[in-house]
């Protein structure tokens, strides 16, 4: 891959990654699927994985690489919930909004947690800290109402309880820029 080539598969700023490195990879990647046509979903499960979620730039290598629309790779890429196609912050949190949870105090787990880390459904806070998503049954309602914290689960939430998380969330995110001071039970 030249240069050139190579500047274009992915933005420094997008990753916050070597952008020669991550290049080598994707073309690492390309490479060993390079022979199995049906092996889009592995690519892209792998390219995800180098910078967390499939820039816009690889996603167009991996469609010259492939020889495939560029338009297919999107439509594949869109349609499984597992693929992000923008950044998403350090720690991810979802709050599921099966029926279950729904009925059982979704929305008040999302209020508390929105008004916490002061970000909505589907946004990430400006310094990369979190990203709150919603996701559908995530298999355990005898929990609900249930969020997830880096694939941690917290279940049977009520308002305070949530309340107690999503602001020591908020509060470790604070140590971590530098911007408060860690507890005592913290620094013990
Ligand atoms: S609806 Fe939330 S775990 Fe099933």
């Amino acid at each position: 891959m030249s240069e050139t080539e190579t500047q274009k598969v992915c933005c420094k700023e997008d990753q916050g990654l070597d952008t020669a490195e991550l290049a080598a990879e994707l073309a690492a990647i390309l490479a060993r699927h390079a022979d199995d046509p049906g092996a889009l979903i592995a690519v892209l499960q792998e390219t995800q994985r180098l910078a967390g979620y499939l820039p816009r730039e690889a996603l167009r290598e991996i469609a010259r690489a492939r020889r495939t629309p560029l338009s297919h790779v999107y439509g594949v890429a869109t349609f499984y919930s597992q693929f992000h196609l923008r950044p998403r912050g350090d720690r991810v949190v979802r709050i599921c909004h099966g029926t279950a949870c729904h009925v059982r105090g979704a929305p008040e787990v999302t209020r508390v947690v929105t008004e916490e880390l002061g970000i909505k459904i589907g946004e990430t806070t400006d310094d990369m800290a979190f990203t709150l998503e919603s996701v559908a049954c995530v298999g355990c309602c005898g929990l609900a109402p249930v969020m997830l914290v880096d694939g941690v689960t917290y279940g049977q939430l009520d308002v305070s309880e949530t309340r107690r998380i999503a602001s020591r969330l908020a509060e470790e995110a604070a140590i971590a820029r530098g911007e408060a001071a860690p507890s005592a039970e913290d620094a013990e």
